[in-house]
Order: structure tokens, then sequence, then C-alpha cells
């Protein structure tokens, strides 16, 4: 049988993701398959630094998908993210007539009003990823999803948000992935794939922040009126946690432990009176290491993360009762204990923690904060409904799902 299918591959800082779906008879997607590798010290901040460690890691995570999903990935989806990557809204107004003597808006008047929204001066050395039509104007009616073809009016306008990148890190990327015998079909903001596999169209409507906190980057997306309005990104997440631990005199594995099982972002959930005995590092004997002072070097940073959300939505002249759906946040980061109720007093938002949606998955594994940006690309991949004649997926096999879920222990 054969079926379109399309795979996200998200090359991380500490693991690289893929997840394959193929598209359903309206386009939904229907999970297939799904891969992971550990991946340390190729990629940072988005940015490729090891050109083979990355391109091993990347063929284990999609053969690993490969067996469960039955055939051969011969294309992928992308996620490109980091601070190279942003986003700027532009408009582009035709005049159709005039107050006095309105004209009729054309298709033609509404190709050449989007053309202008999407023809921005980029800066030397970038290249556009995307340009999403957000909303359409004439006269005094803002906000239209639809173009107002057919309609009297002295002019029509179009709002374009484009996507774009600098040329270099991208095109390292997309070498990099050729070098494992597949191609890229498509590049894709990480943080736009995570809001897809996570976010309703209510709330990107009503107004909501998608942040993914991951190892090394924390990408933000601030949606209202149903799509996209601003990107960032910091060099700040879940691995700077790690070395701020480090810090107290620990190796990096003994801070990596001491973030995920006792850490928390919240003074509320520290304990006074614990102490842990912790080995030092270099095998120098142990450390005594008290709960409320992790709790304070944690929250410090989640604080620092969380201020820069904030900072994200002044710029884009948005107060927090703009965005009544919140903030979602997804990454291995999210995980982080306390953050969500840290998040909201530093961001006076509603948080919650994003995980991707999905009728059925081939594994519990896809429905975790981790996998929004892989999943979000095969969401984004079969809405935009290419067809491809592949082989249709097979069964998930015990074994594959158990190598997966041994490469998550590992991250936990
Ligand atoms: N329970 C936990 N508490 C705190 N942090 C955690 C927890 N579990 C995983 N993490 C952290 O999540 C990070 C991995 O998340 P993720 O897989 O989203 O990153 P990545 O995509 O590889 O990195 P990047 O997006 O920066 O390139 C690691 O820093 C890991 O320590
Ligand atoms: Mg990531």
């Amino acid at each position: 049988m054969s079926a379109e299918y399309h795979a996200g591959l998200d090359i991380g800082a500490s693991a690289v993701k893929c997840v394959v779906a193929v598209a359903g008879e309206n386009g939904e997607p229907v999970f297939s398959g799904l891969g992971a590798s550990e991946c340390r010290n190729s990629v940072r901040d988005g940015i490729l630094v090891d050109m083979e460690g990355a391109a091993a890691a990347a063929a284990r995570a999609m053969e690993e998908a490969e067996e469960l999903c039955g055939f051969r990935i011969e294309r992928v989806q992308l996620a490109v993210g980091g601070a190279h990557v942003r986003g700027l809204m532009g408009t582009g107004t035709i005049g159709t007539g005039s107050m006095d003597e309105p004209g009729v808006i054309t298709e033609k008047d509404v190709a050449a009003a989007l053309e202008a929204a999407g023809s921005i001066d980029l800066p030397p050395g970038s290249m556009a990823l995307d340009r999403i039509t957000r909303d359409f104007a004439f006269d005094r009616f803002t906000g239209l999803s639809k173009p107002p073809v057919g309609l009297q009016a002295s002019s029509v306008t179009a709002r374009v948000f484009t996507v774009y990148s600098d040329r270099v890190p991208v095109e390292n990327l997309i070498a990099m992935v050729e070098r494992t015998g597949r191609k890229v079909e498509a590049l894709v903001p990480s943080g736009l794939a995570a809001g897809a596999s996570v976010l309703s169209a209510d709330e990107m409507d009503l107004g909501v922040v998608l942040m993914d906190i991951g190892s090394s980057m924390t990408n933000l997306v601030v949606y209202r009126d149903g799509g996209p309005m601003h990107l960032a990104s910091f060099s700040m997440a879940s691995d700077h946690i790690t070395r701020d631990l480090q810090r107290l005199r620990l190796s990096w594995v003994q801070a990596e432990r001491l973030k995920v099982e006792k850490a928390a972002a919240n003074d509320r959930m520290s304990s006074p009176n614990l102490v842990m005995n912790v080995p030092r590092v270099g095998d120098r004997g142990t450390l005594q290491i008290s709960h409320p002072l992790v709790t304070q070097v944690v929250s410090q940073r989640i604080e620092a993360i969380c201020e820069g959300v904030s900072q994200e939505i002044r710029r884009c002249g948005l107060e927090p009762g703009d965005l009544p759906a919140g903030l979602i946040i997804t990454g291995g980061g999210s995980r982080t204990r306390g953050l969500l109720e840290t998040a909201a007093a530093v961001t006076g938002l509603p948080v919650e923690t994003g995980y991707p949606r999905a009728n059925e998955v081939p594994t519990e594994i896809l429905r975790t904060p981790e996998f929004a940006v892989a999943a979000g690309l095969s969401v984004l991949g079969c809405g935009r409904g290419r067809r491809h004649g592949r082989g249709m997926a097979s069964g998930p096999k015990k074994g594959m799902l158990r190598r997966v879920r041994n490469f998550l222990d590992t991250l936990k």
C-alpha cells in the first residue's frame, strides 16, 4: 500500500529526534514512527559544530524511526532554531480606487499586496524560510482571514510574517542531512514546529506564547489572531542550569542528576532541612549541599529565562492580558520541577506544559514535551498535503520501543 509520509527531524544539542507521520484522509497526521539518539557536543544554539557526530546521531534516530514505521525515510522536514532565526511582519497595500470612487478588489490586487508584504529587505547573508500570510484589510476593516476579492474599496492591504535565517548554519545542517543519504524537503523554524504540535487553533487566535526550553537554547513564538507575530531565541536553557550547579564543584553527570532528581525552580518546593551528600568533582570526597541552595541556583536561572519571555512580550507591544491562552512550555527543560509556578509569577501568564496532540501514537514517548518540535514538523508536513507514494506503516516493533525508551531514560 502506498501513502504520503512526512518525517520530522529535530537536531538538538542533547538529542536528535525523528517523528514520522502518514497523512490521513483529511491531512491529519497519523503517527507511525519515532526515533531518538543522543547527540552531545555536535550542535550548539541550533548551530552545527560537529558534522560527523551530528550525522551519525541523525542517521541512528532515522533508522530507529524506520524500524517502527517500516519504510525508508528518503526526505525530511528539518527544524531550524536559534538566535540566527528571526521573523518580521511586512505590510503591503495596493490602491484600488478612492474613497469617493472605490474600485473592485481583484485577485491580482490581492496577489500584488501579498507580494509587497512579503518583499522585505533581508540582511546580507540571510535566507527566507517561510512567508506566512497573516491577514487582509480594506478601508477600515482589518484582521480579515479571507482576501476581500470582489468587494469595492479604495485599497487592499495584506500582512505577511516572513521568517528568515542566516544562510550558512542552514546550509551546514542540510549538508549534514545529505551526508546520511536523505534530502531536506522543507525547513521549519523550531518554535513554529513545536506550536503546530501542541497548540490549538483557538489558542493561536486568542493569543498565546509557545516557549521551547531545550538544552542549549530557548525558542519562543508569540501567536495572536490565528498566527505567529513574533519569534525570539535566547542562548539560555536547561544545560545552563546544569552548568550553574556544576559551580558547586560537581561533575557534569552529578550536576545533571541533581537537577533532574532533586532540583526545584521554586522556593516553596525547597526542603529547608534537607542536606544532600554529593560526590565532589575529581573523586575528592563528598560535598554537603543544602536543598535550599540548589533551589536558589535553579530558580535564578529559570527566572532569567522567564524574564526573557516578559521582555519579548513587551517588545511586541503586548501585556499579559493580551495573551489569554497563556504560556505553553515544551522541550526537556519544561520538566524542571516548580517551573510552571515560577514562570506564572514572573510573566503574569497562566502556564502549562505542552504535549504533542495525537489521537494515536506508535509509542507514548511521542506525547512528551521533548518531541514537540519533531512531531510538529510532521504535523505541518501533513497539513501541506503533498503526495509522495511510499510504503505504509507497519506495526511498532517491541525491541525498538524498548531502545527508544532506554535512551529517554538516560536523559531524565
Ligand atoms: N526532569 C528534568 N528536569 C530538568 N531538566 C530536564 C529534565 N529532563 C530533561 N531535562 C533537560 O532537558 C534538556 C533536553 O531537552 P531537549 O531534548 O528538548 O533539548 P534539545 O532539543 O536536545 O536541545 P536544544 O533544543 O537546545 O538544541 C537537557 O538539558 C536535560 O537535562
Ligand atoms: Mg530542541
